[in-house]
């Protein structure tokens, strides 16, 4: 069993070095900047999650991993055994295996597994393999329909109650499909009290499922 003390204060030397000197490689001059989630929403994230006691987190979209050690940090604050955070990133790859780098040598290797999958494939199959989680960040592909399909998945696999965080919902693309499911299936948005380009959705408990014919036409809300 991992000793929670010594991983957290590792796993915080290693946020708050990625946010002061960057990446140890990146793909190009200032992609890190323009693709990871800022520090400040990455703290947001992981109080949200802290919050909300999770144990159990889906996180899609590592890129260099900056919320991926903010999800992890808010696992081991309640130090529970169970803690697990699955990450699915399809291309990391294509930077360098950076943000795996950063959660092995964070020594995260009992709290985190890496998924080297499109989510689309990847959520199916924890569904199927029966995993539930208390919540989930959204942050790999940006097209609409791969948003659709994630968001579709992880309405089942994130228990009732639990909390969906998504980034750059200032995006239609993204927005127009979390739309849908504020729309049509019970969603609420979440309040977060601070300034954060982050959304968040509480999931209804009970599930909720009406029928097709109380379908209603849904757009991107105009002022996310
Ligand atoms: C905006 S970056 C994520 C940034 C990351 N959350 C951070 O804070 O550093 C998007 C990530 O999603 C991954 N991605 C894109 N399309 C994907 C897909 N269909 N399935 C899984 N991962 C995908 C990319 O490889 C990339 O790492």
């Amino acid at each position: 069993m991992p000793d929670y003390r010594e991983l957290l204060a590792i796993v915080r030397d290693e946020r708050r070095r990625l946010a002061e000197a960057g990446p140890r490689r990146a793909r190009s001059e200032g992609d890190f900047e323009r693709v990871a989630l800022p520090h400040d929403d990455c703290d947001v994230l992981r109080d949200l999650l802290v919050a909300e006691h999770a144990r159990g987190v889906i996180e899609i979209g590592l890129a260099y991993g900056s919320s991926a050690l903010a999800i992890a940090e808010a696992l081991l604050v309640h130090a529970h055994p169970e803690a697990k955070h699955v990450i699915v990133d399809a291309y990391q790859h294509r930077f360098h295996d950076v943000g795996q780098e950063a959660i092995t040598s964070a020594g995260l290797g009992a709290v985190c597994t890496i998924i080297d999958e499109r989510s689309q494939l990847a959520l199916p199959r924890l569904l199927s393999e029966g995993w539930v989680a208390d919540a989930a960040f959204v942050d790999g592909s940006h097209h609409f329909h791969n948003v659709f399909v994630d968001l579709y998945y992880l309405r089942e696999l994130v228990r009732p109650g639990g909390l969906i965080v998504l980034d750059d919902c200032h995006w239609p693309s993204v927005a127009t499909a979390a739309r849908y499911f504020e729309v049509n299936a019970g969603w609420r948005p979440e309040a977060i009290d601070r300034v954060t380009r982050l959304r968040a959705f509480r999931l209804p408990d009970p599930p909720v499922e009406a029928g097709f014919e109380a379908f209603e036409p849904f757009g991107s809300d105009p002022t996310p």
